[in-house]
């Protein structure tokens, strides 16, 4: 991305303004992390509540120690390995960091983005940037420049078109606070990978539990988030089965006048017929379907879709991230059969 377009951008934050810019995740709403006001102005862009803690963005490690009130050896050790890249750490955070970005917490999320435009947007705005997903709270999150123009457009100073994102969903984010550490949302960095470098790695059990009772311990993790207006259900079990259960739910919906979607795999694509299927990759590499998740409930919101029919995911790699957000999606409406 050009330089002089980079320079602009971090003035636009160095200001108190608002920049959606490309990560490898998702699209970011970029904001002065250390500036109460522009976190204000976030959450209004958004219409998100402002008890939501932001992430800050670095782009330095060096830049971690600041803004961290103690890093733990093992914190150090994960940067190494996965800075830049899809994991966001907790810590006690210092008095650096307004409430404002925290969401009135004693803690900061940090993470280091792996995308060249990002971390030279952040190295311009100097150094600290929020950034939640630029999407309108409740919305999928943006996986494309155009996604954010269709949520944000007015109510942001700029948007850095970076094309498609490559992973599409969210970061892991892993509470360093704790030991062993925790992980509050699975994302493209994996259990299995956390412990490969650190040791044993907890998970906190709302992540994929059904019961919406207990709070999950990422504030954000508690609302109804990565949602299309569709009314959605993820139908699990033996594919042979969940592709007839599907297709007999969404024929049933369409008799009586309703506009469905079906999310479908390459492996299954050919079983369903009608036009209202959409392949969402290959159950050979999920990641394909993290890529696509988010775009494919933004397109079915497009197209007027009423009740949208998914068939799930492996919950094991980057598949956990996958269903996480799925069952998020369908309000935890599962049919096992
Ligand atoms: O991949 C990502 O992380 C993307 C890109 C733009 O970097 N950002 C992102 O931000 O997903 P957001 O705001 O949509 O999600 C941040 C999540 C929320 O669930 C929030 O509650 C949680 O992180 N979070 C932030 N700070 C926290 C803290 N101090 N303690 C616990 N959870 C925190
Ligand atoms: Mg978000």
């Amino acid at each position: 991305m050009n330089m002089d377009i980079i320079r602009a951008a971090g003035h636009i934050l160095e200001q108190g303004g608002l920049v959606a810019f490309p990560t490898e995740t998702v699209y970011g709403l970029g904001a002065n992390a250390l500036d109460e006001e522009a976190a204000r102005k976030t959450y209004a862009a958004k219409g998100r509540p402002s008890d939501n803690p932001l992430i800050v963005h670095i782009a330095d490690l060096k830049d971690l120690y600041p803004i961290a009130g103690k890093v733990p050896q093992k914190a150090v050790t994960l940067a190494e390995k996965f800075w830049p890249g899809p994991l966001t750490m907790i810590f006690d955070k210092s008095g650096l960091v307004p409430h404002g970005t925290t969401g009135g917490l004693e803690t900061v999320a940090v993470r280091m983005p792996d995308d060249a435009a990002a971390l030279a947007l952040i190295r311009a705005a100097g150094g600290y940037v929020s950034a939640p997903s630029a999407n309108t709270s409740g919305r999928p999150s943006p996986t494309t420049a155009g996604h954010v123009l269709d949520d944000l457009d007015g109510r942001i100073d700029m948007i850095l078109d970076g094309g498609p994102v490559h992973i599409g969903v969210e970061s892991t984010i892993v509470d360093m606070t704790v030991d062993p550490p925790m992980i509050l949302r699975p994302g493209a960095v994996t259990k299995e990978m956390l412990e490969e470098t650190v040791g044993e790695v907890a998970v906190d059990h709302t992540i994929l539990a059904a019961d919406s009772k207990t709070p999950p311990k990422a504030p954000g993790m508690k609302y109804r988030h990565y949602a299309p207006r569709a009314e959605m259900t993820v139908v699990e079990g033996p594919l042979e089965r969940v592709v007839d259960k599907i297709s007999e739910l969404s024929a049933a919906r369409e008799e009586e006048g309703h506009r469905t979607g079906i999310i479908a795999t390459r492996e299954t694509m050919h079983r369903y017929s009608g036009k209202n299927v959409k392949c969402i990759g290959t159950r050979e590499d999920e990641s394909t379907v993290a890529a696509n998740l988010y775009a494919i409930l933004r397109d079915f919101d497009d197209d007027g879709t009423e009740f949208i029919y998914s068939e799930a995911f492996a919950s094991d790699g980057i598949g956990s991230a996958v269903m996480n957000r799925l069952l998020k999606a369908a309000g935890h409406h599962v049919i096992n059969v």
